[in-house]
């Protein structure tokens, strides 16, 4: 009798400013998985620099695989790994190269399968590398530092995109109110962290695109009248309430992202709704999607949420199990679209 070996993939992410690598078997059982992460870095300078990251990756990448194969039991990837999966687009291109040269240099040594992988399929992957029920069709809003789209998957592979952001993404928007306010990078968790302290109520700020009967998103808008607010205060010699407002703005740009999600279910008719992206981690979302009445809302752990390689391998695997990979002309490309 013989027993067939599992389908182990190794899942690599550098596209922005988190180092990431796990060992995958089949598609959701994590072996191992490690992120370096650059925060301290970028701190300083209140954003992430690109070049900065790419030189951190490439510090970062060899030990931090080394230590993940060994915590996963691979001790032959020649000959247990069955598959490369690795980010090559959007995001940095200097950040992606690191992951993607260093993903076809490992394949051609060790003579092992390789897929590029969207970074943007890989978000939508970190929810069906958790819940076995997520099954197409459904809606997946995808909120991060640098995406705000809702995108209706109707089977693995076919995406169409029902609405996007025109201007800021709205974890851009959480970390320049963050930069406003004098806190940290990156802001979307520390003003999570007060605007549940805040009274949502202390400054009435428009909610983005509220009377439009467009799926679309905008944040630059409100971003600035967090700006005016903040001037006016001043201007009248009073401190700035931080807290308030932190949940003054919270609550805006959540009303915002839950009432497009209301529509689009109403649109397309599709009641599962799939939340993925680093800003998915915000509890005021998470609370205010999850009360969404005849709505059946997917939530990845907050480990998920932001930059890693299991959802990377998760969707590296599917697409590979799809019948696609790559060769080795594979290359990075920072504005890489999400259908193919
Ligand atoms: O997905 P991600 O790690 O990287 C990108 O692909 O952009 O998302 C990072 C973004 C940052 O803008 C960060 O401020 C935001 O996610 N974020 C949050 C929270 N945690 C992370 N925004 C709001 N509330 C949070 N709890
Ligand atoms: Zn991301």
């Amino acid at each position: 009798m013989t027993v067939e070996s599992p389908f182990l993939t190794l899942g690599i992410e550098t596209s922005c400013d988190d180092t990431a690598v796990c060992v995958l078997e089949n598609q959701r059982t994590v072996l191992a998985q490690g992120i370096s992460s650059q925060i301290e870095e970028h701190a300083p300078f209140g954003g992430v620099v690109p070049e900065v990251a790419s030189r951190c990756h490439q510090e970062a990448l060899l030990p931090l695989l080394r230590r993940t194969l060994e915590k996963a039991g691979i001790h032959n990837p020649a000959r247990q790994l069955s598959l490369i999966a690795v980010t090559a687009g959007p995001g940095l291109v200097g950040s992606l190269l690191v992951g993607v040269m260093s993903a076809k240099a490992l394949a051609q040594a060790w003579e092992v399968s390789l897929v590029g992988v969207n970074h943007l399929e890989g978000h939508l992957f970190a929810n069906v590398a958790v819940h076995p029920s997520l099954e197409p069709p459904f809606l997946s809003l995808i909120v991060s530092g640098g995406h705000t789209e809702i995108v209706f998957v109707r089977s693995f592979g076919e995406y169409e995109l029902l609405g996007e952001t025109k201007d800021d993404a709205v974890g851009e928007a959480y970390d320049k109110v963050a930069k406003l306010l004098g806190l940290g990078y990156p802001g979307g968790p520390e003003v999570d962290r007060l605007a549940r302290e805040g009274d949502p109520d202390a400054f009435p700020l428009p909610v983005p695109l509220e009377h439009s009967d467009e799926i679309g998103f905008s944040f630059s808008g409100l971003k600035t009248a967090v700006l005016w607010v903040l001037r006016r205060l001043e201007k009248e010699g009073k401190p700035i309430p931080v807290a308030h407002v932190c949940a003054s703005f919270q609550k805006a740009a959540v009303a915002s992202l839950v009432g497009k999600v209301r529509l689009a279910v109403l649109r397309s008719g599709v009641r599962r709704v799939a939340v993925s992206g680093g800003v998915a981690a915000n509890s005021a979302l998470r609370n205010a999607l999850s009360a969404l009445p005849g709505v059946e809302i997917f939530l990845p752990p907050l480990s998920l949420c932001t930059d890693n390689a299991v959802m990377i391998a998760a969707a590296g695997y599917n697409i590979y199990r799809r019948g696609f990979f790559s060769d080795l002309s594979l290359s990075p490309d920072p504005s890489l679209p999400l259908s193919r």
